[in-house]
């Protein structure tokens, strides 16, 4: 068996995939699964959630460039079962640079990958990818067996789904990762008290059906704070409801895996 691996995606910035990232990757961790995030933005925000300092030329660029091994990269976190790939900023020479190598550049990440994934050492990898649908998040595509996409409540949210999802269909068709699957929709920042959130859910879960975890995650002042501490919010704060959300999220996940092997 070899590892699980999940891209969370939305080429729309801040909708709460670095959150995702982090917590989905500490939750699943803590809970005993061996999880390795990987932070595939120039923006590192995933690095520093989970209290990694970044550092140039510790990231998974070199190697989607051709040098060293991936396994060379990886950090151990001070989390239970919790490893990174950090990321960093010269990672957004990535559009320029990776193209010059030649060959098909949408590989790189899962040629560096598949050692790693193949060796089954982690029961999860996890991609953070960038707000783009750029040459990194196709990497993230090309590499994963699970898409999971996170929508900010708010007005348009459907907006710009249609584009990942047909970039989806793009990369499946075109024959670089036939298997890559939409594992779920996720409904971030939801505030049950306005009105708006709730006629967003509604409208999401008509179009998308039971693509839509059951899970939301709800706004959360806890969820904001805790990157400033490097804290998943498992550790953080672990009675709030974001800690208590991302928890069910990861039951769900793990459910929806079992059945859809
Ligand atoms: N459920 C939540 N409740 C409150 N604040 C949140 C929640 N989720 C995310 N945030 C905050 O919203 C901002 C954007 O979240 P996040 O960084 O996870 O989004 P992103 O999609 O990764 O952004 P980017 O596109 O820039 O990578 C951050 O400041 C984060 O702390
Ligand atoms: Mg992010």
């Amino acid at each position: 068996m070899s590892s699980t691996i999940i891209a969370v995606a939305n080429q729309k910035g801040g909708v709460g995939k670095t959150t995702t990232s982090v917590n989905l990757s500490a939750t699943l961790a803590k809970a005993g699964h061996k999880t390795l995030l990987v932070d595939l933005d120039p923006q590192a925000n995933a690095t520093s959630g989970v209290g990694i300092e970044k550092r140039e030329g510790k990231s998974v660029y070199p190697v989607l460039l051709g040098e060293g091994k991936l396994e060379d990269f990886v950090i151990e976190t001070q989390w239970e079962n919790l490893s990174l790939i950090p990321g960093e900023l010269d990672m957004c020479g990535a559009d320029i640079e990776i193209p010059k190598l030649g060959g098909d550049h949408l590989i790189h990440l899962k040629n560096a990958l598949m050692p790693l994934a193949e060796k089954a050492e982690y029961d999860f990898i996890i991609i953070d990818c960038p707000p783009s649908l750029s040459i990194l998040t196709l990497n993230a595509f090309v590499s994963a067996r699970w898409l999971v996409i996170p929508l900010q409540c708010e007005y348009f949210a459907l907006e710009g789904i249609s584009m990942i999802m047909r970039v989806h269909a793009q990369i499946k068709d075109s024959g670089l990762n036939p298997d890559l699957e939409l594992l779920g929709v996720l409904m971030t920042m939801f505030d049950g008290r306005t009105r708006l959130a709730q006629q967003v859910v509604s409208e999401v879960q008509e179009y998308l059906g039971e693509k839509v975890f059951e899970t939301m995650i709800p706004r959360a002042i806890r969820l904001a704070e805790a990157p400033s501490f490097g804290k998943p919010i498992q550790y953080y704060d672990p009675h709030s409801a974001g800690a208590s959300a991302y928890s069910l999220l990861a039951d769900e996940i793990l459910v929806r895996l079992s059945s859809r092997k």
